[in-house]
């Protein structure tokens, strides 16, 4: 407890990085010069970029570096993309490379955006009555609309703004219990804050409006606003993205034929359907792609994450965002998610590398995003089970493992080479590889590992 205490610390946030980095080091590491030094060595070369950076967050003291990384070759309604991505683990960019080489001669991958229609919800308690607020709601909509038009108007001049608003009665659920679900288009941006300014606007505007108006008089004055925020549940905001070719045009997967990978395929989506065991591992493959693509332009990857399980959820069961069907000899498979994604605002621009990637991307609109990101999800998805139903995905992984112990090993490319060869058939693992390379650079002979 005594040393507990003397690791809290008072008016941390008010201290200078380099005084909050003293303190962490201090307090938290067995060589704190050295941590200091590790996280100063993370610091942006140029001072103003980390400005940029710090500004972010708050309580800074470095940055924690990921991989940005890039697939090439995606086609996408017929337009060829350099795919930014930002993750850590090995594969994912090699997977998504290899699944749009893979697609690019049969007609790459098509997109369609299904809605783009955000939600946010005012949350309220209220002893009124319905029947009377229902024949004054077309007012209160009107009220409501005119209260915010100062914070719509330029959502509105770029096609945007406030599409409906609805009254939901749901006393059957809670006691009292109300709400308004907004509908909103937010066009290039995701619009979180957008959303949510004019949510707690209506909330100031409703209970006004409840207590004063005369349809109400003489009843208790009784509103309670519980919150106003934006919904991350966006199911119509949505896209669609496909591939599809004649299943012959599939061609041999290490001498499995076309007719058994498809089908082999197929089921693996469908056991991905019914069980959700399977189901959460087989979208967590669909989200390796999307989460990467989110992250590198700087969108909410939370926010994706937990609408895409959402969604996958919205007949009661978690099932396979991705869908796969074999008809007339056609190889079909599709992906359906939910993407509120944002081009403009936020960090999308703030963020040095985000806006590179949008760049890269051509600077698409808010719609072709979710079309890039979502073919990528769907890449990555035919990736990972065109591996698990031919080779296992052992085999690929294991390779990205043994590159990563090489270098680790700091191995030259001599070693590498041989070591590559050597574990083409044998056991990777940390002590294997490391055994290797020591016999080889004591000119012993190579270890025999099964
Ligand atoms: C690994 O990150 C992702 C996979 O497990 C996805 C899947 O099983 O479909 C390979």
């Amino acid at each position: 407890m005594g040393q507990d205490k003397q690791k809290s610390v008072r008016g941390f946030s008010k201290l200078s990085k380099t005084d909050k980095i003293r303190w962490i080091a201090e307090n938290f590491f067995k060589e704190p010069e050295l941590v200091k030094k590790e996280l100063i060595s993370f610091w942006h070369p140029n001072a103003d970029q980390q400005k940029i950076l710090d500004g972010f967050s708050e309580n800074t003291l470095s940055n924690f570096m990921l991989p940005y990384g890039v697939a090439p070759n995606f086609i996408i309604n017929d337009k060829t993309y350099c795919v930014p991505m930002v993750i850590e683990e090995s594969s994912v960019v090699a997977a998504a490379s290899s699944a749009a080489k893979f697609w690019s001669n049969k007609g790459g991958f098509k997109t369609e955006i299904i809605g783009t229609t955000k939600i946010g919800q005012v949350h309220f308690t209220w002893q009124g009555d319905i029947s009377k607020l229902r024949k004054v709601f077309p007012e209160l909509k009107e009220k409501l609309l005119e209260d915010t038009s100062h914070i719509t108007a330029n959502m509105r001049k770029r096609g945007g703004g406030i599409l409906d608003i609805e009254l939901l009665d749901l006393n059957h659920l809670e006691t009292d219990y109300f709400q308004l679900k907004v509908s909103f288009e937010t066009c290039d941006s995701m619009g979180a804050n957008f959303i949510n300014s004019n949510l707690e606007a209506f909330g100031k505007t409703l209970s006004q409006f409840l207590a004063t108006h005369p349809v109400f008089e003489g009843e208790e004055k009784n509103v309670t606003i519980i919150m106003a925020i934006l919904s991350n549940f966006t199911p119509d905001c949505l896209v669609r993205a496909s591939v599809e070719c004649p299943i012959a045009e599939l061609g041999d997967f290490e001498g499995m034929s076309a007719n058994v990978f498809a089908s082999k395929f197929k089921k693996a989506v469908t056991i991905a359907r019914i069980d959700p065991y399977r189901a959460t591992t087989h979208n967590k493959g669909i989200f390796n792609g999307i989460d990467a693509v989110v992250l590198a332009t700087a969108n909410d990857f939370r926010a994706i994450e937990s609408c895409g399980h959402a969604y996958a959820s919205k007949d009661g069961q978690y099932r396979s965002l991705s869908q796969c069907s074999l008809e007339n000899g056609i190889f079909k498979f599709w992906l359906d998610i939910p993407l509120a994604v944002g081009t403009v605002g936020g960090l999308t621009r703030l963020h040095p590398m985000a806006n590179r990637s949008l760049e890269m991307l051509g600077n698409p609109t808010a719609r072709e995003l979710m079309g890039i990101i979502a073919s990528v999800g769907l890449a990555q998805n035919f990736a990972a089970l065109k591996s698990l139903v031919t080779t296992g995905i052992q085999k690929g992984h294991m390779k990205m493992h043994l590159l990563n112990i090489l270098n680790h090993m700091e191995a030259n490319e001599n070693e590498t080479a041989q070591a590559v060869i050597y574990f083409e058939k044998n056991m990777v693992s940390f002590s294997s590889v490391r055994d290797f390379i020591v016999s080889i650079r004591e000119n012993k002979t190579i270890p025999t590992i099964k």
